[in-house]
């Protein structure tokens, strides 16, 4: 595995694998890898003979109240567990890299990135977009590969691909989850013991609409209020939302469907987490 830390050394590796006619695959992260990046990386690896990692904590993606200077780092773990899981090249660049000087342009989105983490953390997407545009620039991969863990992420970025015309595939790989339910996610880290039990509240209040919903429940406002019934017996956990969604449009409607997906926030302990599910109709 090489490690590259410039744009420029990036673009001039990349260019010599595809005039080799080599397809490549980029894994968008931004660190403290834990086993449901590591999937991604797997999906990768299967799809492209060159895979290409990135880690950046994106500054812009982070509002001035949120925990971008505490955000978990471990570079040298992370190289580790990259070169385990056969990642070609790892980038991994410096902010001043990616952001030189002054601003003029970012990618923001429209309805779709209003709500949800949208308007719990205003300007986030606007963040992701700009930094996953940037870097679509920077690799030119064909294939690049998101985590269904962030439902919304996911969706913008698709409608970006589409709306922007990137010629990349977006492969959307499944939530990685811990033996008890909990997501994997690097700020699980955060969580002490008490926060990691109550924490699993929020994978069981997805569980409870699933199963109405398996039971032929559709009304979203029913499907809601299980959701909520089982959040409600923790206290401590203090909920920033919960609604089920059509998939395209990331807005409630009356009645769920196949494909309509379940989204949770909440925060645990001064922890922020997500979670989401998909409802399939059995
Ligand atoms: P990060 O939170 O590091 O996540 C990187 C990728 O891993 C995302 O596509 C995310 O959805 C996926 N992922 C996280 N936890 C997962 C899990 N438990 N199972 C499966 N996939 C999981 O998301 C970001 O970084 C950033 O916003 C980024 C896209 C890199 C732009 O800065």
């Amino acid at each position: 595995m090489r490690t590259l830390t410039r744009i420029a050394e990036l673009r001039e590796a990349l260019a010599e694998e595809r005039k080799n006619g080599r397809l490549t695959a980029l894994v968008p992260t931004m660190g403290f890898l834990h086993e449901g990046h590591l999937t991604l990386i797997d999906e990768a690896r299967g799809r492209c003979p060159v895979v290409v990692l990135s880690i950046f904590v994106n500054p812009l993606q982070f509002g001035p109240n949120e925990d971008l200077a505490r955000y978990p780092r471990d570079p040298e773990g992370d190289a580790q567990k990259a070169a385990g899981r056969g990642v070609d090249i790892l980038f991994a660049p410096q902010a001043n890299e990616l952001y030189r000087g002054e601003r003029s342009v970012i990618v923001t989105p429209l309805a779709l990135g209003e709500e949800w983490e949208g308007s719990v953390r205003p300007g986030h997407f606007a963040g992701v977009l700009t930094v996953v545009a940037k870097l679509f620039n920077i690799v030119m991969p064909n294939v690049a590969v998101f985590g269904q863990k962030d439902a919304q992420q996911v969706a913008l970025v698709r409608a970006m691909v589409r709306d922007l015309d990137f010629p990349v595939e977006i492969v959307v790989v499944p939530t990685k989850r811990e033996a008890d339910g909990l997501a994997m996610s690097s700020r699980n880290a955060f969580l002490d013991d008490k926060s990691r039990t109550r924490a699993l509240i929020l994978s069981r209040a997805l569980g409870a609409i699933e199963l109405q919903f398996r039971n032929g429940e559709q009304r979203v406002d029913a499907l809601e209020k299980a959701g909520w019934d089982v959040l409600l017996g923790e206290p401590e956990v203090e909920v920033d939302y919960l609604a089920v969604l059509d998939p395209d449009t990331f807005r409630r409607a009356q009645l769920a469907r196949n494909g309509s997906v379940i989204v949770v926030a909440a925060r645990v302990g001064g922890t922020r987490l997500i979670d989401n599910q998909i409802l399939k109709t059995p």
